[in-house]
């Protein structure tokens, strides 16, 4: 059977999505309400975590576990890694790292105790549709609305879409110092947020297909939380509603 869970981390990453959900039915499950229905004609349970890895992967258990959801997308925003990147820009995540763990010198750097591996790979599948539906997205309703409200607080016209390394950690980084530490082990880091490891992880345990697509609104930088801010205020709910309306189509 097939249902998807749609995960956020922030309200402000959604507002305004349940509008467009259909007979829905909301139930609360370890003090977070999933809200169950229909969105675009795709059957879905929708929820928001809360921010940071165990508030990600225990709502992702819970939808797993109690909501029976047989495939997992996040939408949310995350501050640039990489020089190539400035806000506006979409990063569809091919694989996710928690750059906060740290077992050394019993393992590796970064891996993740059990599984064997630091790296978790997403659904190519579904990140290729999230991919063609941002496409989509920018080609038409981007174009026409969002793009002329938000064009000169953030210089949204050329919008870059690619797919790479995405860092979670237990950390907001603000700081150039922090990022470029980063960096320097994992050189291919595009985007740095602090969800989609955990989701990557659970979902690896269940082997339950998932995609995490990220917009940046900062640059990680000592300007992140105003830019975060602004961004999360202003234009992160559109991409997400206007991304996954494109997605629900398929
Ligand atoms: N999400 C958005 N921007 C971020 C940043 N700079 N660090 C961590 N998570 C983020």
């Amino acid at each position: 059977q097939h249902r998807l869970g749609l995960v956020f981390a922030m309200v402000e990453e959604q507002q305004g999505l349940t509008q467009y959900l259909q007979d829905t039915q909301t139930q609360t499950v370890g003090n977070r309400e999933y809200i169950t229905g229909t969105l675009w004609g795709v059957p879905c349970v929708c929820v928001l975590s809360g921010i940071g890895k165990v508030a990600a992967a225990s709502t992702v258990t819970s939808l797993i576990q109690q909501f029976g959801v047989s495939h997992i997308v996040l939408s949310g925003v995350a501050g640039a890694a990489d020089h190539g990147l400035s806000v506006g820009d979409i990063v569809i995540a091919d694989q996710l790292i928690q750059h906060d763990m740290n077992v050394s010198p019993m393992l590796p750097k970064f891996e993740i105790p059990r599984t064997g591996k630091s790296r978790f790979d997403s659904c190519t599948d579904l990140s290729a549709q999230l991919r063609s539906a941002a496409e989509h997205f920018l080609a038409n309703e981007f174009a026409e609305k969002i793009s002329n409200e938000s064009q000169q607080q953030f210089a949204l016209n050329r919008v870059n879409i690619v797919n790479g390394l995405i860092g979670s950690g237990d950390q907001f980084i603000n700081d150039m110092k922090v990022l470029a530490g980063l960096k320097l082990e994992l050189p291919d880091l595009l985007a740095v947020e602090m969800e989609g490891a955990a989701i990557a992880q659970v979902c690896d345990d269940y082997q339950i297909p998932f995609a995490i697509m990220r917009t940046i609104s900062d640059e990680a930088n000592d300007s992140a939380p105003l830019d975060f801010k602004l961004f999360i205020d202003e234009v992160a709910a559109q991409y997400s509603i206007g991304i996954l309306r494109q997605f629900c189509a398929q």
